[in-house]
């Protein structure tokens, strides 16, 4: 599935060569037999990008070379272009990730107000964690008012992209570091606020878990999704609320529905 957030003809199939260690893990999920068929013969076709994987991605070498090995032969270079075009489509989330000033621009950061976060609660002088900051859309809102900033981000160039940007910005209370949400790199009880954006939901339960783990008594855990143009029928986060999380809606600038979700940790 894709976002269409790329015209994908306009990328090479080495951007894969941008890409870490994880993306190569998650991709490996995706069971979807045309995504599989396609990524087969691109990667059969692009020596250099197979070995980047193998290499970069040891513990899913042998899933992508049976991948490969199962990969239809005879295939004319404008059926190896298709299949590269179908691959980098699909993945354009994390096409995204690596060409930092595209993912700036979509219109669910590129059109989101701060004030949508800083209004959930009291952030004055306060230490927070945002997890998976990617271009650090809440970790700049927060930054405006909390003493200190965690930016936890797993995507080197992004990281990168938030360290340039707060020299450009002159902000000087974020901490960019790696890390993700099933291992976050602290002890417990160490933030006040801990927020995140378009990041949960391989495993809310243990997700929450972990967040919950890293903030103190009186806290908050936050997910505040950026701007939508699309309508939720289906109402707001099921597993969310059956977490325990409190939540309030919105009309998008772009016309959807979202919804911010917080829970105090008591
Ligand atoms: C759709 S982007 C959203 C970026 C930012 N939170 C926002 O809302 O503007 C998702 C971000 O989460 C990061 N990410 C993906 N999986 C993650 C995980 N398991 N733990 C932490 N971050 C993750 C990605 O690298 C990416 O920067």
């Amino acid at each position: 599935m894709s976002f269409g957030w790329i015209d994908a003809e306009q990328f090479s199939f080495n951007t894969l060569l941008l890409m870490d260690r994880w993306i190569f893990r998650t991709i490996a999920k995706n069971q979807h037999p045309e995504f599989k068929k396609n990524l087969a013969i691109a990667l059969a076709g692009n020596p250099t990008v197979f070995w980047y994987v193998v290499s970069k991605c040891p513990e899913q070498r042998e899933y992508y070379h049976v991948l490969v090995g199962e990969a239809p032969t005879n295939h004319s270079r404008e059926e190896l272009r298709d299949s590269e075009v179908y691959v980098l489509d699909a993945l354009d989330w994390a096409v995204v990730y690596v060409y930092p000033n595209i993912m700036e621009n979509l219109p669910y950061i590129k059109d989101w107000d701060k004030d949508r976060l800083l209004s959930i609660t009291d952030f004055n002088d306060k230490t927070v964690l945002d997890i998976g900051s990617g271009t650090g859309r809440l970790a700049f809102a927060a930054a405006t008012v909390a003493r200190t900033v965690f930016a936890s981000e797993p995507v080197d160039r992004l990281r990168e992209y938030m360290r340039e940007k707060q020299k450009r910005l002159e902000v000087d209370n974020i901490y960019v570091i790696d890390g993700t949400i099933e291992m976050l790199p602290f002890p417990n009880e160490s933030f006040d606020i801990v927020v995140s954006g378009h990041v949960l939901g391989d495993d809310y339960e243990a997700e929450w878990r972990e967040m919950s783990r890293v903030t103190r008594p009186g806290g908050y855990v936050i997910v505040c999704p950026g701007e939508d143009d699309r309508k939720k029928p289906e109402g707001p986060s099921e597993e969310l609320i059956s977490l325990g999380f409190e939540y309030s809606h919105y009309v998008s600038k772009t016309g959807g529905d979202v919804c911010r979700y917080w829970r105090q940790k008591r």
